[in-house]
């Protein structure tokens, strides 16, 4: 549930009209609910507080300072992939101690600042990066803590590009491999043995994949148990799926009672989660004008001031994202392809969407508040666009619009 409301026809974030917010803050710009992000991070956060726990909202998600200080404010942790995410937590107001960092190639540069900072784990994915960090924290004088991700080799059913779980995926280290692994960690003397971690996509609108990988991770805990390596966290990783269209995901209720279940007897575990889109997706919305609405032969256009620099996800991935007017106007509408300003036939925001629009209005793309602006870029010399964030009744500029020197800021001209 999220905190984007009509009343009267007019669509509200919290208690703002988002018209009002738009005729001050023009388009396109991001609006985000803090409510509405407290709420799913609760969610999460009491569904498994019967057991140890720590909630590491993945970063990537949505990365704005606004967005992550007031994650940090309800003690959240933090899972990151790169030193840059580390900054803008620490930035935030965020705890190092309590960010994981995962991803394929950190740099020599990430893991010293990361150690620097004193974060909670590295998720190690390969062999090679654990003689890397060890290298590191040895020349430092410390001991990194460690987490080895595993592949489970368990289909997540969810789209080609964000599934990572497989054997065919370049993440992690495959089951076969695990307990070499984690015997080959143990006789390199700068590195602390902490935990288990694996993630196996994203957008995953079932339960069963997420219980077979804890089941598989369970049984390689067990097996390291009888070596005497002793694991102190297990790390589920994120990729609860949010409803965009038709999916019904699981709450993260049922999510965690399904952990909690596979669990039982484990309660010595500290168990980690690394939720993205499932706190950020519905706690944002894309607002965009309507700048024409065009005949073609075969389809009409509402051509929007929005573009696929600012929300890919749909010329990316074919994502379905909900598009409705911030002002319902009464009446049957028309089908449109809704199509930014961006000069590719894959510049589009939906497809075939039945809409009542007249040039000038505004449209909210939904469900935007995860892998929207973060994946924003400034194609075609765009601007990218402001991020606001509604608390009630009060509006946060949280970032603002660029302007054209930001477009090259840091380039020149050759000089002769
Ligand atoms: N942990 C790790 C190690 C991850 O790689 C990811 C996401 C997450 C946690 C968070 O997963 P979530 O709870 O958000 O599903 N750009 C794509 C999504 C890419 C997800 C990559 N990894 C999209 O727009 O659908």
């Amino acid at each position: 549930m999220d905190f984007f409301t009509y009343k009267d026809n007019l669509l509200f974030a919290e208690e703002v009209a988002v018209d009002d917010i738009i005729a001050e803050h023009g388009t396109p710009a991001y609006i985000y609910s803090r409510a509405t992000l407290e709420r799913h991070w609760h969610a999460f956060n009491n569904a498994v507080s019967a057991h140890k726990h720590l909630i590491c909202y993945a970063v990537k998600a949505n990365s704005n300072i606004g967005v992550l200080s007031v994650l940090a404010k309800l003690g959240s942790g933090f899972d990151i992939v790169s030193g840059g995410e580390l900054a803008r937590v620490i930035e935030a107001g965020g705890d190092p101690a309590k960010v994981v960092f995962s991803g394929v190639a950190k740099t020599q540069g990430e893991i010293a600042y990361a150690l620097e900072q004193g974060i909670k784990c590295f998720n190690v994915e390969s062999f090679p990066e654990l003689d890397r960090i060890n290298t590191v924290a040895k020349e430092m004088g410390k001991k990194a803590p460690i987490s080895l991700r595993i592949n489970p080799d368990v289909d997540a059913k969810t789209h080609p590009y964000i599934s990572t779980g497989l054997k065919a995926n370049k993440f992690g280290i495959s089951r076969e491999y695990a307990i070499g692994a984690y015997e080959y960690a143990n006789t390199l003397s700068n590195l602390d043995i902490q935990g288990m971690d694996c993630h196996i996509g994203s957008q995953i609108t079932e339960l069963s994949p997420f219980v077979d990988t804890l089941e598989r991770l369970l049984a390689l805990i067990d097996q390291l148990a009888a070596k005497g390596i002793h694991i102190a966290h297990l790390d589920v990783g994120g990729g609860l799926g949010v409803r965009y269209n038709e999916e019904s995901p699981p709450h993260p209720n049922e999510y965690a009672a399904a952990m909690a279940t596979t669990m039982v007897g484990r309660e010595d575990l500290m168990l980690i989660l690394e939720p993205g889109r499932a706190i950020a997706a519905n706690a944002g919305i894309l607002v965009t004008k309507v700048e024409f609405l065009k005949q073609g032969e075969e389809k009409n256009f509402a051509i929007v001031d929005a573009a696929m620099n600012d929300l890919i996800r749909p010329a990316l991935y074919n994502a379905w994202q909900k598009i409705e007017p911030t002002n319902v106007r009464e009446g049957a509408g028309k089908k449109y392809d809704v199509v930014g300003p961006v000069c590719e036939t894959g510049d589009f925001l939906g497809k075939d969407r039945v809409l009542n629009i007249e040039p000038n209005d505004n449209l909210a793309v939904k469900s935007a508040g995860a892998y929207g602006f973060v994946m924003a870029s400034n194609y075609n010399s765009r601007c990218r666009c402001p991020e606001i964030m509604v608390d009630g009744d009060k509006v946060y500029v949280v970032r603002m619009r660029e302007t054209l020197s930001d477009l090259y800021k840091g380039e020149q001209r050759v000089p002769n």
